[in-house]
Formats: C-alpha cells, structure tokens, sequence
C-alpha cells in the first residue's frame, strides 16, 4: 500500500521526521474526493468539502500541524468520548458500565433498532442513545449545571474555553428529531433518569462546540497521556477513567466499522459527522485529522486513509 514499515518506539519519531510524514500524508490523500459532506444537519452542508488538516501532538506537548489544520469544525461525535471521560471521572467506571455497556451495537450511530434489539439498552456511549444517556447521568442539578460542567470539562481537555457554534446548535436544535425519539425510548425503557428533552439539548450543545484539528489532537494527547493536559499541565481525568475511555473507542468509537478501524489503524478513534478525528495513542499523543468528505458511516474518508498511513509510519499502531 505504499505505507512506511511499521516500526513501534515508546515516543513519537524526531520533529523533521513526524514532519516530512505529515507532509506527505497530507499531499497524498488531499487529491481523494471521494465522499459527501453531512447534510441532515442543514448547517453541516455549507462546510468545504475540499478543506483537509492534519495534526499531532505528543505527551511532551509538542506538536505538528499539515493543512487547514486552524479551521474550526464542531465536535458532532467526537464530543461523546470526552463526555464518557469526564462522566465516569465523576461517578465511577461499574455506575457507568451498568447504565450504558460497552459493547458494539453493530448497527449505525443513531439506530433505533439498536435499542429495541437490546432491551431499551444503548449497549456503548459512543453511539448517540449511549451519549444520551451519559448526559443524564452528568453531575448538576439542572440543564444549566450538566451543561457548564461538560462545557468546562471539555475545555480543559483542549487546554482553552471551546466555544458553541450557535448556527450548528439551531441548526441541529431544529432539526433533531431522531435523537429526540431515542431519549424518548430510552426514558421509556427506564434507561434515562433525567428529562429527556433537556438531556436531548445538552447532547446537541456538546456536539456544536468548536475545535480545531490542532486542539483536537491536545485533547486526545490528554487521553494518551493519562489525562493530564500536556500544555497546561493540569489533571482533567485520572488514568483509569482515559484506560476506560481508550477501550470503549476501541470497542465502539467508529460503531459498525470499528472492527474495520482497528484492523486497519489498530489505535482507538472517535469520529464526528462535521469531519474530524481524534486517534489516541496511548502514552506517546493523538492525531487528528479534519476533512468533510464521509463515507456511508459518517467518517471522513481523507481522515482514515491519513490516519491509517500515519498510524504505520510514525510507529503509533498497538499492535
Ligand atoms: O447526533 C447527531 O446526529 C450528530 N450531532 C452527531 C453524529 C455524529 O457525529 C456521528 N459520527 N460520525
């Protein structure tokens, strides 16, 4: 396939090298225009779909950019990790393994079938009726509280305050029937302690906030390095909580495909309809990608075959 030979090290390869790598992946995987950008979230339709960014940044703190590695894009999917992260930070990894699980559903992110297949259970927090469900296990005692506390979790895994892009909120706000219908079921099954709609609400707001792949990569980088933020040095989540939140990504993080991702990347990833991914390897830093082109599963087509080189070349992949 091209790819460099894989060679595993503890750290990531010298600057010039991650570099030179950056570079070439970029150049190489700009010319595919395979893919659409998301359109049933009307505001997501407007992106460029030719717009390709690439970072890493390592445990260390350093960090490489290839691209439009600056623009911003909102977290759509990618923000349900960080939540998961964060919630289990809180009220602990048996609380949150009995009310969500950890297996794959098998079947796309915003399945409905999923849940009525298993019971009213989301069977993971990656798809959009476990990410439900993590919301109304947030601590805070109203919307407001669940929200300023994912808000501001959130900001310290990316090291400054992420801001919500209010055109994708109403944008999604309006439109957001579907994940309306799954926290619905999910109260219905007994799933879903708080107010489903403003459990709905609070969902669409973490996806709306924005990143960039550059500070999307600082964000993993906190989960590689056992959640300590390599720029600011503080301590967001504790070790066991990021060992949690790698393994269900592992497990969960691409849903129907992630057997495909693991296999092809053999690092834990998290997706997002708007085009980014974070890929996490674990004590050396993350990657991100951003591109709006997706394949039928909602990933972005330049991001996996980006991620996938990267993964081999810089000697990231677990196995
Ligand atoms: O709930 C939704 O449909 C979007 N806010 C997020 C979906 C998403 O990013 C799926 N991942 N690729």
């Amino acid at each position: 396939s091209g790819d460099a030979p894989f060679t595993s090290t503890g750290h990531l390869p010298p600057r010039r090298t991650v570099s030179g790598l950056l570079r070439s992946a970029h150049a190489t995987y700009a010319t595919l225009d395979d893919g659409t950008v998301a359109d049933y979230i009307p505001s997501l339709a407007a992106a460029d779909p030719g717009r390709f960014g690439i970072s890493v940044c390592g445990v260390d703190g350093n960090s490489f950019s290839i691209g439009d590695a600056q623009d911003a894009f909102s977290l759509q999917s990618i923000s349900k990790a960080f939540t998961f992260a964060l919630v289990c930070d809180a009220i602990g990894h048996t609380t949150v393994r009995q009310a969500v699980g950890v297996n794959n559903t098998g079947l796309a992110f915003d399945s409905v079938m999923a849940l009525e297949l298993n019971g009213g259970s989301p069977r993971n927090p990656m798809v959009n009726a476990g990410a439900l469900v993590m919301i109304s296990l947030t601590p805070g005692d109203s919307a407001a509280a669940k929200w300023q506390y994912l808000q501001e979790g959130m900001s310290r895994f990316a090291g400054r305050r992420l801001q919500l892009d209010a055109q994708v909120y109403d944008s999604e706000a309006a439109t957001n029937h579907r994940n309306r219908a799954l926290a619905a079921l999910l109260r219905s099954y007994g799933h879903m302690s708080y107010d489903p709609l403003l459990t709905t609400d609070i969902y669409t707001r973490q996806c709306s906030l924005l990143v960039t792949a550059r500070g999307l990569a600082v964000m993993g980088a906190t989960l590689a390095d056992g959640g300590v933020n390599p720029l600011t040095h503080e301590r967001v989540v504790g070790p066991s909580v990021c060992r949690d939140t790698l393994a269900v990504m592992a497990t969960s993080g691409m849903y129907q495909r992630s057997g495909d991702w693991l296999y092809e990347v053999g690092l834990p990833g998290k997706s997002g309809v708007s085009g980014g991914i974070v890929t996490v390897a674990p004590g050396k830093g993350a990657m991100a990608t951003y591109s709006p082109r997706l394949d039928a599963a909602g990933t972005s087509v330049r991001g996996q075959h980006a991620t996938r080189s990267l993964s081999r070349s810089l000697g990231l992949d677990l196995f």
